[in-house]
């Protein structure tokens, strides 16, 4: 018998008793006992201290049964071990510092060993298999090479990433050799938390929306290509996320990706019609529908699950991550209309 959670057997595709659900940053500001937490500690702190980065992964499921558990850490993380200096600023957010990488280079960027570097991050994997049961899956993640460029390019987030496309329209073998060093370190970290117990992956392509379908295609899809490839995807499912790229998903289809996250901008019926039954997807509630009452979150939580749930492969999330001013009844009110959902035929595996 198949023990896999509903979460992995939809991620395969596979027949499922009902949709599953998680939330991009389910574990975060909105929850009390997370901001209790970052009272005592800085929060670069609680992801280092495994205990501590245990602790939040495990908050939002004891308190809405979510199922599946995302890693408590962060994409830039890997590139501080990489050489580059971080800093999370409480006004202005991330801050990263990589001396010499706006001139075209990538001066002192190593790609680390996972075991010595992000040691903290895979011991919080080993402790989270142990306490989680089988029926909630362990999503390891990772930030895609293109998203990781802008951060180091850019030093925070950007809105016109005109530090990011002025190097890369200028320089672009130097661009390419950063990407290229990147993924060798991806997919180096996701090897490493797949061997540490992880049981699916998630790659956070951010930012890959801000390039036209041609650039895309040169500057992005052979890196994230070649890190999916590297991956036992027959074991560990891999799911593709980024926000605005309705327009590259004919693109995004070549991946090499099992799931496809999607944002709210695209109709989640008509993209799978574009897709087919064999491309699980998983979306794409606006986060910000959560401030709707909930009445109204009600029924767009479930119109988004019927368009999902149409075919095999469906896994039930927002397009992007929980804004920290969400109220708690409204993620309450969204689970629990997920999980009331009945099993479409097509779900339930019927011929
Ligand atoms: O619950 C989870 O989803 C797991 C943990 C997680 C965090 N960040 C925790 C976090 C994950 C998967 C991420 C991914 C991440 N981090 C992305 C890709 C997804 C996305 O949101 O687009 C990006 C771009 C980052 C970089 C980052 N980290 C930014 C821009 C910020 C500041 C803005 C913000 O949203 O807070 C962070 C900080 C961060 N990462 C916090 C958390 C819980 C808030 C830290 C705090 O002050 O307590």
């Amino acid at each position: 018998m198949n023990t896999d959670s509903r979460f992995l057997k939809a991620c395969r595709g596979e027949p499922v008793d009902r949709v599953p659900v998680w939330l991009m940053r389910q574990a975060g500001r909105y929850l009390p006992e997370y901001r209790k937490l970052r009272e005592a500690h800085p929060f670069l702190e609680l992801c280092k201290t495994p205990a501590l980065a245990v602790e939040v992964t495990l908050q939002p499921l004891e308190r809405f049964g979510m199922d599946a558990a995302i890693l408590f850490s962060d994409i830039l993380l890997l590139l501080e071990t990489m050489g580059a200096d971080l800093r999370f600023d409480e006004k202005l957010g991330p801050r990263l510092r990589c001396r010499g990488v706006r001139e075209g280079g990538d001066h002192g960027l190593k790609v680390p060993d996972p075991e010595r570097g992000l040691g903290f991050v895979l011991d919080a994997v080993r402790q989270l298999r142990k306490s989680l049961g089988q029926n909630v899956a362990l999503i390891g993640f990772s930030g895609a090479p293109f998203t990781l460029a802008t951060y180091l390019i850019e030093g925070g987030t950007s809105r016109s990433f005109l530090d990011t496309k002025t190097f890369l329209y200028r320089n672009p073998a130097s661009f390419h050799r950063l990407m290229g060093k990147l993924a060798d370190a991806v997919q180096a970290y996701l090897q490493a938390q797949i061997a540490a117990g992880v049981q699916a992956v998630q790659l956070f392509d951010t930012w890959a929306g801000i390039l036209s379908p041609d650039d895309y295609r040169e500057f992005v899809l052979p890196y994230t290509q070649r890190i999916l490839s590297a991956l036992p995807a027959d074991r560990v499912p891999t799911i593709h996320f980024s926000l605005g790229t309705s327009t590259l998903l004919e693109e995004m289809e070549t991946l090499g990706a099992g799931v496809l996250s999607l944002d709210w901008r695209i109709d989640l019926g008509r993209a799978r019609q574009r897709l087919g039954p064999a491309r699980p997807v998983q979306g794409n509630l606006d986060p910000l529908a959560l401030f709707q009452p909930r009445d109204a979150l009600r029924s767009t939580v479930r119109n988004v699950l019927g368009k999902g749930a149409s075919m095999p492969g469906y896994v039930f999330n927002l397009g992007h991550g929980i804004h920290p001013k969400t109220p708690l009844e409204s993620v309450e009110t969204l689970v629990e209309t997920v999980r009331s959902f009945p099993a479409t035929p097509m779900q339930a595996g019927a011929p």
